[in-house]
């Protein structure tokens, strides 16, 4: 019998290209229900009707990059009620790094969304990356465990 597929988004928003691909990664694992899209071009309807919802974004400044949070401000209170979702981030190894996956996951929830996993964060070894060896085979071990908790959930 043939396997239904995820119906999944993965929005990202990204400057050099580390973010994205983690994204893809995710996306690909996901399977052939799921797509990576940049934030900047989610439209509302796209939102609707998911098994999954991926959100990601670099930290910049402590925080979501500006697209990101244009994303996240756009969403009205109960516009992913009964959407499952998770975020994630991509950030420098520093002592102070800030946050954007957990200030995502937060502001999901807020629109109503249900999170089924805790943040998960992907580091880069400088500004404009490259990722750290380990990272995107991370983002997949991440993503199949996310599809089995949506068996499960
Ligand atoms: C202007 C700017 C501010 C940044 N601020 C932070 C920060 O506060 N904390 C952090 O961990 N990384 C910070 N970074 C590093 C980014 O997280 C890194 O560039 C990003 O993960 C790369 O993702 P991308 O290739 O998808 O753009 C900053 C990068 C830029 C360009």
């Amino acid at each position: 019998m043939e396997k239904k597929s995820i119906k999944a988004l993965v929005i990202f928003d990204t400057t050099f290209g580390n973010t994205k691909t983690i994204a893809e990664a995710i996306a690909k694992e996901l399977g052939s229900g799921a797509k990576a899209v940049q934030a900047s071009s989610v439209g509302a309807s796209e939102l609707k009707g998911l098994d999954l919802l991926v959100v990601g974004s670099p930290i910049i400044g402590w925080k979501p990059s500006e697209k990101m949070e244009t994303f996240l401000n756009g969403l009205a209170k109960e516009q992913l009620k009964g959407t499952k979702a998770v975020a994630f981030d991509t950030r420098v190894k520093i002592f102070i790094h800030g946050d954007a996956a957990r200030k995502i996951s937060e502001r999901l929830e807020a629109a109503g969304a249900e999170i089924i996993s805790k943040p998960q964060m992907f580091y880069v070894k400088g500004r404009e990356g490259p990722l750290f060896d380990g990272e995107v085979e991370k983002s997949v071990e991440w993503a199949k465990s996310i599809k089995s908790l949506l068996k499960t959930k």
